[in-house]
């Protein structure tokens, strides 16, 4: 199976976590584009949809989906969403599509987290993917020094094809971290969270995954964290 067909098969097993007459929170990336295209397919069936970000909001848009402002809603009953990386314990690392502070909201207001992952983002300890950083443009080198105290070697994420930095969906710009060998993800979280100018760390360890489904080429593994 190719990955994309990983992807596919968990989009489509997430569905079984999708609660009728609730709102439900989508992530950001492909396994999420993936979700979204058969979350429409049942789209009459939930009251509407907060997503992470403008492309997740904008896909669903185009599906005739509702999407909720996330201060028009109190709680959401379940949020789907992509990793980089997850472990066995649930801890995940998440922001390839940059949309991490939004997720990490979203995740927040959420009852349950499912990820949906492709097998090779299951590792034991997680720093092989940089861990993106999302940081306030004018900070950013004063964070990069703080980073590299830290062990880790940032850098800043450029557009694809530019030498300008990428902006993300809230005007930040994002610091991936290379060489990071991470053994206590919660403490590395609050410790990234403390450098002023940081906005939020791709690192999911504080509320990390309820639930993982895992598409390996035996089929669909569910993985779930106490
Ligand atoms: C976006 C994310 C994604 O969930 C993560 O990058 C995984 O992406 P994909 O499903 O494309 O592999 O955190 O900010």
């Amino acid at each position: 199976m190719t990955q994309d067909e990983l992807k596919q098969a968990v989009a489509k097993a997430a569905i079984q976590y999708v609660i009728d007459g609730e709102i439900i929170g989508v992530g950001t990336g492909s396994t999420a584009n993936f979700f979204i295209d058969e979350l429409a397919k049942i789209k009459d069936r939930i009251k509407g949809t907060v997503a992470s970000s403008e492309a997740t909001a904008a896909r669903l848009r185009g599906h005739g989906m509702t999407v909720y402002d996330l201060n028009e809603v109190s709680e959401i009953a379940v949020y789907i969403d992509g990793a980089d990386e997850i472990t066995p314990a649930g801890a995940m690392i998440k922001g390839g599509g940059a949309a991490l502070t939004r997720e990490k909201i979203v995740a927040s207001v959420s009852r349950q987290f499912i990820c949906i992952a492709d097998g090779s983002k299951l590792v034991d300890v997680m720093g092989r993917f940089p861990l993106p950083v999302e940081v306030l443009p004018m900070a950013r080198n004063a964070v990069m020094r703080q980073l590299t105290a830290l062990g880790g070697q940032p850098r800043l994420r450029l557009k694809a094809g530019s030498d300008q930095a990428f902006i993300t969906d809230n005007g930040g710009e994002i610091l991936d971290v290379a060489g990071l060998h991470i053994t206590d993800p919660a403490a590395l979280e609050t410790g990234i969270n403390q450098i002023v100018g940081v906005i939020a760390n791709g690192l999911f360890a504080r509320r990390g995954a309820d639930v993982c489904l895992l598409g390996t080429s035996e089929g669909v593994r569910t993985l779930t964290f106490a």
